[in-house]
């Protein structure tokens, strides 16, 4: 395709380096279309006459055809899918494919097949972090007063319920899918026709390729516009926080399942046996998300890099942006899948939740406010109160409830057998109406409003 000033070709190695065509062939359906759209714009502004495109159009649609179909032969020299395509359609349609590349260039060429690629990604990422959104929704609602130890610093801090758990998860996800949509809508700019930097001297109208590609309108500046891989970047941006709040959660299931804390049971599956343990039944799925995360943020760390020390407008690292790029993704999509299955069948253990929930002095806190609200004590004092049943029922390792009224009145006085009420979890919950809080009544609403929006799409 370049070969005009060149007398031998490149070194084997060289091809090596330099060719993607092992993993950009995934482009070819945005190629094509991209192709399409740019062939149908070169007939209307009058620079190729119509037997012309008729040919390029039918040859491009033959090569997808091929493709498609599994009998396209990838040759390494022909570097990249772009060459590829042009390459076949050369063969099949003849010279007239040579004027399919006037005024236009593979860096604008490869920059709009991968806004293309990754817009439609962003989308299935989205409608998935929805479907697990669901999910979690329904879990949240089943379980609206499950109660279960709520933590920080991983102690024992307040009981709270199962479902307003999922539901804090819910609300991760709104946020990711906000990034997803933010990030489609500033990439939805077509870099074609910005050529190789400069533009071209063809009368080409941007504005149809763009609006027959979807795009909202061309990119502005032709240098930007080959020189940019913010819209991958963004992407594996807003990729990451969605793969680190996966994350915490599979971490949470990993720790749950375990037989000593029993919160939860995962169905059979997504969990593994082990070859000697016969006991076991491991978490390998939550694992797993746990543990791609790392990719995806290493995909972003990684084309941050790249593209750190590049002057305008494209150099060849920006190839690099691929195999990082589509890997990142798809290992999302898997996660997203992967959660989504393993929540619909989650099993809360209610009466170890309940248990749980009980230890640890979670309801020191209601305590404390119990004191500030019967005894009208200033909060830092019932504080200091608290702390000292606390430390009395520690010592005797027995919980709050089981302290005698005396021994409860040796720390206050004015204590009555009233507080005794606020000492239960099922109450702590309940008493948490304030808006956003754990209790039932919230977390049945909040759940059941999701379920709604959801639905509404
Ligand atoms: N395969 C290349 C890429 O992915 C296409 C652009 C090549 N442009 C060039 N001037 N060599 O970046």
């Amino acid at each position: 395709m370049w070969g005009g000033r060149f007398a031998s070709g490149p070194a084997e190695i060289m091809e090596e380096i330099n060719a993607s065509i092992g993993f950009d062939k995934r482009l070819a359906p945005q190629d094509i279309r991209g192709s399409l759209a740019h062939v149908a714009m070169l007939g209307q502004a009058g620079i190729l006459p119509a037997g012309d495109v008729a040919a390029i159009e039918s040859g491009l649609k033959a090569v997808a055809q091929e493709i498609e179909g599994g009998t396209f032969a990838f040759r390494r020299e022909l570097e990249d899918i772009h060459m590829s395509v042009e390459s076949r359609l050369t063969e099949i349609v003849g010279s007239a494919a040579g004027r399919l590349h006037t005024a236009r260039s593979r860096n604008d060429q490869v920059a709009t097949d991968m806004k293309l690629w990754v817009r439609d990604t962003l989308d299935g990422l989205d409608a998935q972090a929805a479907d697990l959104q669901r999910a979690l929704a329904e879990k949240a609602l089943a379980h609206a007063g499950t109660v279960m130890p709520g933590f920080t610093h991983l102690q024992s801090a307040q009981p709270v319920t199962f479902g307003h758990h999922c539901l804090a998860y819910v609300e991760m996800l709104a946020r990711d899918r906000g990034r997803f949509r933010d990030a489609r809508t500033r990439l939805n700019e077509c870099p074609l026709g910005a050529a190789a930097l400069a533009g071209t001297s063809f009368p080409i109208d941007r504005h149809a390729t763009a609006q027959a590609l979807g795009f909202d309108r061309p990119t502005a500046n032709s240098l930007d516009s080959v020189a940019d891989r913010d819209f991958a970047l963004e992407a594996l941006a807003a990729a990451s926080i969605c793969a680190v709040h996966l994350s915490r959660f599979a971490e949470e299931l990993v720790v749950w399942t375990s037989a000593q804390f029993g919160f939860v049971r995962l169905s059979d599956g997504y969990t593994t046996g082990s070859s000697i343990m016969p006991q076991k039944r491991n978490p390998d799925a939550a694992e797993l998300v746990r543990a791609k995360a790392g990719r995806v943020i290493g995909a972003l760390t990684g084309l941050l890099i790249v593209m750190k020390g590049l002057p305008l407008a494209y150099s060849k690292d920006m190839q690099e942006d691929k195999e990082g790029t589509f890997d990142a993704l798809q290992a999302l999509s898997l996660c997203l899948a992967a959660m989504t299955g393993m929540v619909r069948d989650l099993e809360p253990v209610p009466e170890v939740l309940a248990r749980a929930a009980g230890s640890g002095y979670a309801t020191a806190t209601d305590l404390a406010d119990w004191l500030v609200r019967e005894l009208g004590l200033p909060f830092r004092e019932a504080h200091h109160v608290t702390g000292r049943l606390v430390g009395a029922a520690a010592a005797r390792g027995v919980g709050l409830e089981d302290l005698s009224l005396a021994e409860l009145q040796a720390a206050e006085p004015r204590i009555t057998d009233a507080i005794y009420a606020v000492l239960g979890v099922e109450n702590s919950v309940a008493s948490r109406t304030s808006y956003g809080g754990t209790a039932p009544a919230n977390v049945r609403a909040q759940a059941e409003a999701w379920l709604s929006r959801l639905s509404a799409g």
